[in-house]
């Protein structure tokens, strides 16, 4: 039997999701949406692109919850973008009402899926679904330090022109200006990247991946980037329903991990298919320790308002 995988929210990161499912043929998709009609459109537009892509998926549109049952996976996307100006967290309580909305009944028809969060703010709707679901936390992943990663990555191959396949790179702590990339832990075929770019520029790619989604809004204006980010929740479901105990950076309730208590922050995690089967604990210097800290307090501050 196939694999299923429901996608809430039928937007610019929702559908694009889906394309990107379909076209690797990891698994049957839902798309379901508040919005009549705009599900059931793109879900048969993108059935039909199949024959020409030889994929056999099935692609199902529907504002209907019952036809989502048994999903093995579900992402949620549902909720809105930010626009020029605003920050990720300036959409807290709209998605916060969102999320209350969509998780239960996400839960009731899928009581055993893996959910993967990408709405935002993204650390405090993850923890807003791990509370609303009452999943264990192996089960509920948030989507943002695989992005971040690929930005920091493109950015790193970009400027020493080389494979994007040659360069691995980390950013933890929270989605937001506060995140935490780790030149330290990144490497071009294995050699440091701070043995092969000065630090000077080294910091301007640094930024530049903070800094990297208020870059695509600058550009759309009416959004924010979607091609990246779905393809980043793809690299997830795929890293699962593959079992591949890839280790990715992810948003994962901290339990005590790098001294954190009961908190979404993004880590090093493993995913299989159990969802998070692993938290990696790397040795952070003391100001690595200390801007994984402040990204952390940002996310709490966040979860504070909502209450979760
Ligand atoms: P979009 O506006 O294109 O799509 C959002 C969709 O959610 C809309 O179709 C809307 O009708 C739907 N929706 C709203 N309320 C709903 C409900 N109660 N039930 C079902 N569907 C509902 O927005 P886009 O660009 O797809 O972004 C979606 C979210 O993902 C935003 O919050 C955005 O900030 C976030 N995002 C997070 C990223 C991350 O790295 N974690 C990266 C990119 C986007
Ligand atoms: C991004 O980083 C909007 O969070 C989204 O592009």
């Amino acid at each position: 039997m196939r694999n299923k995988v429901t996608i809430v929210g039928s937007g610019n990161v929702g559908a694009t999701a889906a394309h990107w499912i379909a076209s690797k043929e990891l698994a049957d998709v839902v798309l379901i949406d508040i919005i009549e009609g705009v599900p059931q459109g793109k879900g048969l537009d993108l059935l039909e692109a199949m024959p020409i892509e030889k994929r056999d998926c099935a692609i199902l549109g529907t504002n209907d919850y019952a036809d989502t049952a048994n999903s093995n996976i579900v992402i949620i996307t549902a909720g809105i973008p930010r626009k020029p100006g605003m920050s990720r967290d300036d959409l807290l309580n709209t998605n916060y009402k969102i999320m209350s909305d969509v998780v239960g009944k996400v839960v009731h028809h899928s009581p055993n899926c893996i959910l993967i969060i990408v709405s935002n703010p993204l650390d405090a709707m993850a923890q807003a679904a791990y509370k609303i679901s009452g999943f264990p936390r192996e089960r509920v992943i948030g989507m943002a330090g695989v992005l971040d990663s690929a930005r920091f990555r493109a950015f790193i191959a970009q400027h020493l022109n080389v494979s994007v396949e040659n360069v691995t790179a980390f950013v933890l702590g929270g989605h937001g200006d506060t995140m935490v990339p780790l030149p330290r832990y990144s490497t071009v075929a294995g050699i440091p990247i701070t043995e092969l770019i000065d630090k000077a520029t080294l910091d301007r790619i640094v930024q530049r991946t903070r800094d990297g989604g208020a870059e695509i809004v600058k550009y759309l204006k009416t959004g924010s980037a979607y091609y990246a980010p779905s393809a980043a929740a793809t690299e997830m479901v795929e890293a699962i329903l593959k079992d591949k105990k890839k280790i990715l950076p992810c948003a994962a309730y901290l339990n005590g991990e790098y001294g954190i208590h009961g908190l979404f922050v993004g880590v090093p995690a493993k995913l299989g298919s159990k969802g998070i089967e692993q938290i990696i604990e790397i040795k952070l210097t003391a100001e690595e320790k200390a801007a994984l800290d402040k990204s952390a307090a940002a996310v709490k501050e966040l979860v504070g308002v909502i209450n979760v």
